[in-house]
């Protein structure tokens, strides 16, 4: 943990502190500062129609093998991704922030599995409603985690056979859609830089004030995709898993992101004994 903070102050990033805890991590948030009041005047809620889209119940069994806690209120876990939902939306309300992309340095940090319970726990907030985008297009894995299958998905969104509507579905949670890819697309950090993706997410940023839209990315190290997005999102939550990421590749990550677009750093999986274990 040491080891991040140097890496955050040589990067300059000024932050406070939030320790949480789940059974199966203590995923620690450092936020870039501390977080105000939000306002809940937004109400445009009743002009959201869920009726078109499809719904597609999860299987509480499936969610808890994969670690999604975030829709269980008896599950002390998904405090945890409460607490971070609050802090992330305070950030995100004062600066007029409604997207936001999940990177990390390295892969297997946790990005999908953070993505899919902040997504969850923002949706259980009344004033709010979330769509959550699988945007690894290299390894998508939003459909896996949550156990659904969609014939119509982001992959054919992009290759202009389905329109946004038809891809996209409720799994059962009020006030939160996905839109899954269900395959690994080529040519991803192209596709990603396409005008298509510029205006799609524009037209998701924009349509319901709302509404916070959550990109689920690749890491930031292992190709162009993640440095293809972030000019396009609001903010960035950079995610670290204990023991996937060193030291210089933290800092080289945190060199490449925009530092005034950082909403925070949460800490991922800090019980996991790792041989690779860095900090
Ligand atoms: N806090 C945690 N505690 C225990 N296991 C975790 C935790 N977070 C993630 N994992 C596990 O680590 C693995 C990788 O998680 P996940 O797929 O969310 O990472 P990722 O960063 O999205 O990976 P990739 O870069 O491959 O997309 C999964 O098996 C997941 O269940
Ligand atoms: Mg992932």
């Amino acid at each position: 943990m040491e080891k991040i903070k140097d890496a955050l102050a040589k990067a300059k990033v000024e932050h406070a502190e939030t320790r949480l805890s789940t059974k199966f991590s203590s995923p620690t948030v450092v936020m870039q500062q501390e977080a105000k009041g939000f306002s809940n005047t937004e109400n445009e809620l009743g002009a959201i129609n869920y009726l078109d889209t499809p719904v597609i119940k999860l299987d509480s069994a499936h969610l808890e093998k994969n670690r999604i806690v975030a829709q269980s209120k008896s599950d002390t876990n998904s405090y945890s991704f409460d607490s971070l939902r609050t802090q992330i939306l305070q950030k995100m309300e004062e600066n007029n922030w409604r997207t936001i992309a999940v990177v990390s340095p390295t892969p297997q940090s946790g990005k999908t599995l953070v993505s899919i319970n902040l997504a969850i726990s923002i949706a259980h907030q009344p004033q709010k409603t979330a769509i959550l985008v699988d945007f690894d297009l290299r390894r998508p894995k939003v459909a896996a985690y949550l156990g659904i299958h969609t014939e119509k998905s982001m992959n054919d969104y992009l290759q202009d056979k389905a329109p946004l509507k038809d891809i996209i579905v409720n799994p059962g949670i009020d006030r939160l859609v996905i839109a899954p890819t269900m395959k690994p697309v080529s040519n991803s950090a192209e596709t990603l830089s396409s005008n298509k993706v510029t205006n799609l997410i524009a037209e998701l940023r924009d349509r319901y004030d709302s509404r916070i839209v959550i990109f689920d990315c690749p890491p930031v190290l292992n190709s162009d995709d993640a440095m293809v997005l972030l000019p396009q999102v609001d903010c960035i939550l950079l995610v670290i898993g204990n023991g996937m990421s060193t030291q210089s590749e933290i800092e080289e990550t945190l060199h490449h992101l925009p530092k005034e677009n950082l909403l925070g750093v949460v800490f991922n999986k800090a019980e996991i004994e790792s041989k690779n274990y860095y900090y």
